[in-house]
């Protein structure tokens, strides 16, 4: 079960702007109904400015919410602003998308797109055209690069929620990620949009570090009659007392030292150093 926010509710229940436009200025169509989603999106202009748009779908209800968003965004908007809006764009005007539901988000923005083209007189972006990559769903290279860039995808599973690439028989999953790695590789996404992490307070560093402590590395020393105890923290300094079988042979102390240390970079932070007390 998905978790729609209220807006995306209001626009699938009460979907605005529903239907055709005669002598439409310009249509922009996108999808496939054999593939369960399809968008038609009709717009009137005057003097360049977009004065009434409507829609028909089909496609499920975050399909016709998105079109619905879709279409009170772009009116009173001049072309040149209509042509800036992203996939994202829809999906933050709706409060939000399920990350599966994505490719509604990118279905709205492509019939834009086809509209502006068809109104410009152009055929289709050459964005659009490309290798078809996936047969399923008839997604090109190009779109998969794009949306990959436009919203910082690394994943197959995310290509799929927000393009549908990938998620039928899965034969060109090898080529989307050979698509992801490339994108990465060229370090072309060099403005990620995740936020850099906020620096830990002492006193979350210290939780984590127990709990990294009794989670990861004691039952396995329990294991052999030895056992480890936190004594004191300084700075990115872990002081720790080995216990029980633990201190039977000075070797072995070095190789738990180091085993500890290593699980506390990976669970904790890397800057953590350990170190016997006492010695
Ligand atoms: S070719 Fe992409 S899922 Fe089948």
């Amino acid at each position: 079960m998905w978790e729609y926010s209220k807006k995306v509710m209001d626009h699938f229940l009460h979907p605005r702007n529903v239907g055709e436009i005669e002598n439409a200025d310009a249509i922009g169509e996108i999808g496939n109904i054999a593939c369960g989603d399809a968008l038609r999106l009709y717009l009137k202009l005057k003097d360049g400015r977009i004065v009434d748009a409507k829609f028909k779908t089909f496609g499920c209800g975050s399909a016709i919410a998105a079109a619905s968003a879709l279409t009170e965004m772009v009116i009173g908007k001049t072309i040149e602003d209509a042509s800036r809006i992203t996939n994202q764009d829809i999906a933050n005007y709706l409060d939000g998308l399920p990350e599966a539901k994505m490719h509604c988000s990118v279905m709205g923005m492509e019939a834009l797109e086809a509209a502006i083209a068809n109104y410009r007189g152009v055929k289709i972006k050459p964005t659009e055209e490309g290798t078809i990559i996936c047969k399923c769903f008839g997604v090109t290279d190009n779109i998969i690069k794009r949306v990959i860039l436009s919203n910082h995808l690394t994943t197959i599973e995310q290509v799929t929620h927000y393009t549908k690439a990938g998620g039928g028989c899965k034969s060109c999953h090898p080529e989307i990620q050979k698509i992801l790695d490339e994108v990465w590789a060229k370090g072309e996404l060099v403005t990620p949009k995740v936020k850099p992490p906020k620096k830990m307070t002492n006193i979350r560093k210290i939780q984590l570090i127990q709990e990294t402590i009794d989670r990861e590395i004691r039952p396995v020393l329990m294991l052999d009659g030895g056992d480890v105890e936190l004594v004191d923290i300084e700075d990115n300094t872990v002081y720790v007392s080995f216990r029980g079988s633990c201190t039977e042979c000075p070797s072995s102390k070095v190789t738990l030292k180091s085993t500890v240390e290593s699980k506390l970079k990976e669970f904790v932070s890397e800057d953590l150093v350990v170190e016997e007390a006492g010695l």
